[in-house]
């Protein structure tokens, strides 16, 4: 988001929108003014009694100054230092080019020096003795300056920790940027990070700490933080000198700007009273600030003024928060009123006329975040009976941001912390090790719970140069499971402690110098299967009992693991061995490879050693399928070729690999090619294939994992999670199916018609996104369990096969538009494809039939009996689904269409759940001014003197209110 303040998206309105500003250079200016304006007002505002305020936990930094240097500020006087102590030792320092380091450019010195980080996917300032669950206001100031000298202005994403707080996008080389946001810091220092986009080079100019007290800005919570849009104070005319306030005026030093080019239209006023704040705390809007204000001229012209949104990645749909703060500054005499009322887009926001009360501020604000528009244009117009124009003295804009994400569980965080500092490692290791997701450390994976903290489960060190003692830190990464410290130059012996890693099921030690014994608590754990450890190619590592030498300085304790050792080193070895041939004599053709022999390496070519992790979109052997599936554990379900397994890849992506055993009558050369061809198609609903297996007639598929099973299970209310699926929760799953087909017929290259689209090839993931299965290899996995047609030329399952198809056994897209009509009937209906009724009819026949007794309540799932849907939405559906259905496959929808339909429809659902426009609008004046905070915050719920904004929406269903979701 362009939420930068001094990006010039806003627009004053006085009658007409301002449009063609030349953006760069306003910016430009107004930062310009800005500063002159702070050194006038250092020089010559008056000050709060007693001198400069309270600056206790600012903390003031100049990035790329220096080492150790530091400076008092010219205009607030105060005390800057470098970012070295900050940093980590990222990043590398710069000036800006000359051209750019001077005066007329900006006064500021601070943006006279950078750092930049060109190495990284994340880099990070902490900053330290923030106290936690207090409100900090953390400010990002940046100027590019051309410090790099390639005429290259960068964008970037910002994080504040965990949490994504805006994109930064540098339109020139003199721009002045601001980024700000208001949030509650949940632990004793916080992180602003910098995250490369692949938009050039991140870099920062300053970076500002404040702490607030947390009775201000009510809006951010632990859970949600506030991103600066606008602060602005008006009434100061052209002479934009007078300003720029900040500290010490303000004594949070929050930057409050003039607005500039004022329309003609309005007029400036003021008072030299000071203004007080309704409630102490609750705003604190300086006195300076509010001592100015405009009005109209003419007072039945309104106030205009409007803000764009801005949205991102993140927020496609940012919801805003508006504060107005008023003050009358004239007192009244005779027959004088201001009364005014604020409309937003032509609707009205205020429920009664609103009356500012004589020097005291008030604010008027929206209470929730509001989503409705992309341009807010506010109109502050004169009431009826009133004799005076509005009033406006200052503004805040803000969009909100989630603040929810939670860090890594601190034990992990310290341990692997440790781990980094211990073996120095260079991997652009910076901020929060596993969130967010899409920044997790190089070679680190994690679980993420819903609201527990994320836990590493997996860490590949391999090929990274350690040296050194296995560092007894790595047992202290409590629910790690695969843990690959292989071919570094480790030394020592392998500590013990490892032993109590629990859930550790991969361990892999090799090529490295270790030596002594293995522990025999890990040597047990690998024999009884539970885990799978890896320790070749370390030549002094004692694996038989004549090689092995005791340690030389053990502690006694030590001595007797050593001694049993070997023994259980050979019954280990012997055991494993026999399994593996057991196994593969089972299997027919697959050679053992020994474990702890040496390099695991893959027959297929003699590779050398490569990690799983690279494995994706490979070829796989038997034996790293007995791994990944921990021997064939857990069988998660049967196909009509055979068994699937749960397994984890090294990494620790969660994995479904499925096995044919036996024969397949399709040439090795054409199914490698066939699989091949599926491992390049990605798309995000459709199953991905990871790898595959082929090793003589063995056969095995490994997919990524769908945890909700099947949609057939979900409609017929087997497996885990047997809470029926909403209305809404169908259509989303079947216009992801439609989406994954349109890919297959549309996009992909070679083009493909699935040929057995059903039910039970629909999969869901944990959060019910759908993806379709089993696409591409019909000819491999062909087979002949009883439902399922499989003749030389037909593949499918019965009850879904076009009737054309049967006869003319024609392969066109139309026989998949025609299976994924009778799933659409399913998820409707709930009912099976073929209903046993007492003589078996198909799902088409049993809908039509019902419908003819024109109730499409009749047909409707009675599981979604209670849940609210929208009724039309339903009769579109069953319409595409009869239309797909269609005997003649000319009258059948393309998959293009049904997707568009089923967009359609799936938008009658969410609008149906839409948030309306109910936010309440609250003023602070009608508080009790002698009341404390709480009741304030009582009187807000109460909603008795609260304004409401009047729409003729209908009251619908809350909506949650948690990240926005995409249309
Ligand atoms: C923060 O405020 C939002 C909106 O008012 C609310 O939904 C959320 O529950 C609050 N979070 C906390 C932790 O109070
Ligand atoms: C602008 O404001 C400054 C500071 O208050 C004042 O000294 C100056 O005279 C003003 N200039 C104009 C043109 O009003
Ligand atoms: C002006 O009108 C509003 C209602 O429209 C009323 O509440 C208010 O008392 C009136 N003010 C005066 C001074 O008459
Ligand atoms: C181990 O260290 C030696 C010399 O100290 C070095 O030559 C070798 O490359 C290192 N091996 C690995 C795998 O880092």
């Amino acid at each position: 988001m362009s939420s930068l303040i001094a990006t010039g998206w806003w627009h004053a309105c006085a009658q007409s929108a301002r449009s063609g500003m030349e953006r760069s250079t306003m910016a430009a200016r107004w930062w310009l003014l800005l500063l002159i304006g702070l050194a006038a007002a250092a020089a010559g505002v008056v000050r709060g009694q007693g001198g400069a305020p309270d600056t206790t936990g600012f903390i003031n930094i100049d990035c790329g100054l220096p080492e150790k240097s530091r400076y008092v500020d010219d205009v607030t006087k105060l005390k800057f230092t470098s970012d070295e102590a900050f940093t980590d030792g990222a990043g590398t320092i710069h000036n800006v080019s000359a051209d750019y380091a001077t005066a007329s450019t900006t006064t500021d010195r601070s943006l006279y020096t950078v750092r930049s980080f060109p190495d990284g996917a994340r880099n990070c300032y902490t900053l330290p003795s923030v106290v936690p669950g207090s409100k900090y206001l953390v400010r990002a100031r940046f100027m590019y300056g051309n410090y790099d000298g390639l005429s290259k202005p960068p964008a970037f994403d910002l994080y504040l920790g965990v949490n994504f707080w805006q994109t930064v996008t540098v339109p020139s080389a003199d721009w002045l940027g601001i980024a700000e946001v208001i949030a509650v810091v949940p632990d004793d220092s916080v992180q602003v990070c910098l995250a490369n986009t692949g938009a050039g080079t991140p870099f920062i100019s300053g970076l500002d700490l404040r702490p607030l007290a947390n009775s201000l800005y009510q809006q951010a919570n632990a859970t949600q933080g506030l991103v600066l849009v606008d602060r602005r104070n008006f009434g100061v005319g052209g002479n934009a000198t007078a300003g720029g306030v900040r500290y010490p005026d303000d004594t949070y030093d929050r930057v409050w700007l003039p607005w500039s080019n004022p329309p003609a239209e309005w007029s400036d006023i003021s008072t030299t009273e000071k203004v007080q704040n309704t409630i102490a705390g609750l705003f604190d809007v300086p006195s300076v600030v509010m001592q100015t204000a405009i009005t109209t001229r003419n007072s039945s012209k309104p106030i205009q003024v409007s803000w764009d949104t801005h949205p991102n990645h993140d927020y496609p749909d940012p919801g805003m928060f508006f504060t107005f703060y008023v003050s009358e500054l004239e007192l009244l005499t005779g027959n004088a009123v201001r009364q005014f009322n604020i409309s937003v887009n032509g609707i009205i926001w205020t429920k009664q006329p609103y009356k500012p009360v004589y020097l005291s501020t008030d604010s008027l604000y929206n209470a929730a975040p509001h989503r409705s528009y992309s341009r807010y244009n506010f109109s502050l117009y004169a009431a009826g009976n009133s004799t005076l124009p509005p009033i406006l003295n200052a503004v805040e804009v803000f969009s909100v941001v989630s603040t929810g994400n939670v860090g890594t569980d601190a034990q992990d965080v310290s341990a692997i912390t440790s781990i980094k500092a211990r073996y120095q490692v260079k991997k652009g290791w910076a901020g929060d090790p596993c969130a967010p997701k899409n920044l997790a450390w190089n070679g680190i994976s994690c679980s993420y719970g819903i609201s527990t903290p994320p836990r590493i489960t997996s860490l590949n060190m391999s090929y990274s140069g350690l040296s050194g003692d296995i560092s007894s830190y790595f047992a202290n990464l409590k629910e790690i499971k695969y843990l690959d410290l292989s071919n570094n130059n480790l030394t020592g012996s392998i500590p013990i402690v490892l032993s109590q890693l629990q859930f550790l099921t991969v361990l892999d030690l090799t090529g490295n110098q270790l030596n002594g014994s293995i522990p025999s608590a890990l040597l047990k754990r690998s024999q009884d299967g539970g885990l799978t450890l890896w320790y070749g190619n370390n030549p002094n590592l004692c694996s038989n009992s004549s090689s092995c030498q005791l340690p030389q300085k053990k502690s006694n304790s030590m001595i007797a693991v050593y001694v049993a050792v070997p023994v259980v080193v050979i019954g280990a070895v012997a055991v494993l061995l026999l399994f593996l041939i057991k196994k593969n004599e089972a299997k027919g053709s697959v050679k053992p490879h020994i474990l702890g022999s040496g390099l695991p390496s893959h027959s297929q070519n003699g590779s050398e050693h490569t990690s799983l992790q690279q494995l994706h979109n490979r070829q796989f052997t038997y034996k790293d399928l007995a791994v990944i599936t921990n021997n064939f554990q857990r069988v998660l379900g049967r196909g009509g070729f055979g068994p699937v397994y749960d397994g984890f890849l090294k990494d620790g992506t969660h994995v479904a690999v499925k096995v044919r055993g036996e024969s397949s009558d399709q040439g090795y050369t054409e199914f490698l090619s066939e699989a091949q061809t599926l491992t390049k198609i990605h798309h995000k609903n459709l199953v991905a294939l990871i790898g595959y297996c082929k090793e003589g007639d063995y056969l095995a598929l490994v997919y990524e994992h769908m945890s909700e099973g099947t949609l057939e299970d979900k409609l017929r209310g087997k497996g885990s999670n047997t809470r029926s699926l909403t209305w809404k929760q169908r259509l989303r799953i079947v216009l992801d199916s439609a989406q994954g087909l349109e890919y297959l017929h549309k996009a992909c290259s070679p083009r493909f018609v699935h040929r057995d689209v059903k039910s039970s090839n629909i999969l869901l993931n944990a959060n019910f996104e759908a993806k379709v299965a089993d696409f591409g290899l019909t000819k491999a996995f062909k087979c002949d369990n009883d439902t399922h047609v499989s003749t030389i030329r037909v593949v499918g399952t019965r009850g879904y096969l076009a009737p054309e198809y049967v006869t003319t056994y024609l392969v066109t897209e139309k026989i998949d538009i025609y299976s994924f009509g009778v799933v659409l009937l399913e998820v409707v209906t709930g009912q099976p494809h073929i209903l046993k009724c007492p003589e078996p009819v198909s799902i088409i026949q049993w809908t039509q039939q019902r419908l003819s007794r024109g109730n499409i309540e009749d047909v409707v799932d009675t599981r979604m009996q209670g849940d609210h849907y929208d009724i039309n939405g339903v009769w579109k559906v069953v319409d595409v689904a009869l239309k797909c259905t269609a005997q003649d496959a000319k009258q059948r929808p393309t998959m293009t269409n049904v997707v568009s339909q089923l967009k359609e429809c799936l938008e009658l659902e969410e609008n149906r759940f839409r948030e309306d426009l109910s936010d309440t609008y609250v003023t602070g004046s009608s508080i009790d001014r002698n009341s404390s905070y709480s009741t304030y915050a009582t009187e807000l719920s109460q909603g008795s003197t609260t304004f409401e904004m009047e729409h003729n929406l209908r009251k619908m269903p809350k909506r949650d209110i948690g990240l926005p979701t995409l249309r």
